[in-house]
């Protein structure tokens, strides 16, 4: 047997769901935080550029990421009331983790690069699941609203991927969305 059985693993797998159900107040320990990060480069990585980045964002900090979102849609003639709803967003989880890519200025590896970080999410969400956290991969504007990566502390090149809500679970996790069979060819 490998360090874990097939379906231990396979029920961690099944049992990570994206979910917003979290205590806002009880925060996600450092610590943890840093081991979740140190998972996720544990993602294969071509070429070993080591291509993600990542800013742990709490208390106030998840104020000024949901200003900076509030006030683009604001410039860009959105309704104030979304806006508004912007600025609060972040402060539904105790912690916001912004995961971005540094990649490759050659296309070919960049793109591999944005592979690996995305492995690398995955492994950091599985973490956080073992963990007894609830998480929750968001996008949307996050990944292009100028500002986001200089209060990440990111290079401007950077490419965000995700911004991940973390926190404590409160109740039940929403119910899985049933998965497809895969659509495998077995090539003989
Ligand atoms: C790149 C990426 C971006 C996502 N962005 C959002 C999002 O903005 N809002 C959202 O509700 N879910 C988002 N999700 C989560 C998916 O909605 C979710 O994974 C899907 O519904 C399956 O549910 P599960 O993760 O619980 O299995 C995103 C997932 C990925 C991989």
């Amino acid at each position: 047997m490998g360090p874990m059985d097939l379906d231990t693993f396979a029920s961690l797998v099944r049992a990570r769901r994206t979910s917003l159900k979290v205590d806002p107040e009880r925060p996600v320990p450092p610590e943890l935080v840093e081991r979740l990060c140190r998972l996720a480069t544990w993602a294969p990585n071509h070429h070993r550029t080591w291509p993600w980045r990542f800013a742990a964002l709490t208390g106030d900090a998840r104020a000024r990421l949901g200003a900076l979102i509030g006030d683009y849609q604001e410039a860009a003639g959105d309704p104030p009331a979304r806006a508004e709803k912007s600025r609060a967003k972040y402060l539904r989880a105790p912690l916001m983790l912004v995961v971005a890519c540094s990649p490759d200025p050659q296309p070919r590896r960049a793109v591999e690069d944005r592979d690996a970080v995305a492995a690398g999410i995955q492994n950091l969400l599985l973490g956080a699941t073992a963990a007894g956290l609830a998480s929750y991969w968001g996008t949307g504007l996050v990944v292009d609203v100028p500002g986001v990566r200089e209060l990440c502390g990111f290079a401007p090149t950077d490419v965000i991927l995700a911004a991940i809500y973390v926190g404590w679970p409160l109740g039940e996790p929403p119910e899985a969305p049933p998965r497809p069979e895969p659509r495998l060819h077995h090539v003989p």
